[in-house]
């Protein structure tokens, strides 16, 4: 299929200012990866006596087993929130969030969240980095190594294994920190802007990267990017978050099957018109503001 035959299609239109309610395709027989049916959050005063904060709003959206969403929305409208949400960091939201089947809790093995900062132990190795959360669960140091080389290989670092944090360049650090979201074939990846801190050049062959991992993953993916282009190259929806506090603006569909190449689809017609429509919903919510 190409991308000039009106492949890219937008989701179902709402009327401005009403939330948008985003279901993934039925799956089949599963529970969906994420459910979220009229989550709201308001963070409480902290220590500095700020008042109580509405950071989400009925944010109703679905992420299907093995469905790629693109979340982007405007800076500080509550992207990572939800993401910590989803993750079990965040507690004391309202309405009903169903994680791979269960409520969400922090430190499940099938869920895994690559924070925006690559965060590597500087002393430890980057295959000592990947073990982390694997040791958390015990597993025997044997596997352990198993598993770590072959989520390094997967992100081609497999040449890397014993190299500290200072001798890797930052594309390699982000690389690392992918390795060890990915490791023990978690059924949910929940991605917080993996490739902000890059230069560009290297932002667009790690994305390229990540297309080809993702060609071969089965789970869910939850990302959350500030990136248009990658927004569209990677996923099968894209949502737009509203300003705070966060619903769901409006959702476009990006029908191209897999793989994909970042190349022919960023040279398209049909990629320019959809990333002008995404551009043209952030802008109408930051107007807003
Ligand atoms: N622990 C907290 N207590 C109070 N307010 C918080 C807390 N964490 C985040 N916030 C506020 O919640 C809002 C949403 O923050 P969040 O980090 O989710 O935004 P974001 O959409 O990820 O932004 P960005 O695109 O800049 O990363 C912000 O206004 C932020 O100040
Ligand atoms: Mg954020």
């Amino acid at each position: 299929m190409s991308m000039q035959s009106g492949v890219l299609r937008q989701g179902p239109e709402k009327p401005a200012g009403q939330p948008v309610s985003s279901q993934a395709p039925p799956s089949r027989g599963q529970p969906a990866a994420i459910r979220a049916d009229h989550v709201s959050l308001v963070m409480t005063a902290g220590a500095g006596g700020d008042p109580p904060k509405e950071i989400l709003r009925d944010i109703t959206l679905s992420v299907g087993r093995g469905e790629v969403v693109s979340l982007i929305g405007p800076s500080g409208c509550g992207k990572t929130t939800f993401l910590n949400t989803v993750a079990g960091l965040e507690e004391g939201y309202e309405g009903s969030l169903e994680v791979l089947g269960d409520r969400p809790s922090a430190g499940r093995a099938e869920v895994g969240y690559a924070m925006s900062r690559d965060a590597l132990l500087p002393w430890r190795t980057a295959s000592r980095n990947v073990e982390l959360g694997l040791e958390a669960r015990k597993m025997a140091k044997k596997e352990r190594r198993e598993l770590a080389r072959d989520a390094l290989e997967r992100v081609g670092l497999g040449d890397h294994l014993d190299s500290y944090r200072a001798q890797l360049s930052q594309g390699m650090r982000q690389r690392v920190a992918l390795a060890r979201t990915l490791v023990g074939n978690p059924s949910l990846l929940l991605l917080d802007e993996p490739f902000a801190a890059l230069d560009a050049q290297t932002r667009v062959l790690m994305q390229e990267h990540l297309a080809r991992v993702l060609t071969e993953y089965r789970g869910a993916v939850l990302l959350v990017t500030h990136d248009i282009p990658e927004a569209i190259v990677m996923s099968d929806r894209v949502l737009v978050f509203s300003q705070r506090p966060a619903h769901v603006s409006k959702e476009f569909t990006v029908d191209v099957p897999r793989p994909r190449s970042i190349v022919k689809m960023r040279s398209s017609s049909a990629f320019a018109s959809l990333q002008d429509r995404i551009w043209s919903e952030l802008a109408q919510g930051e107007e807003g503001r």
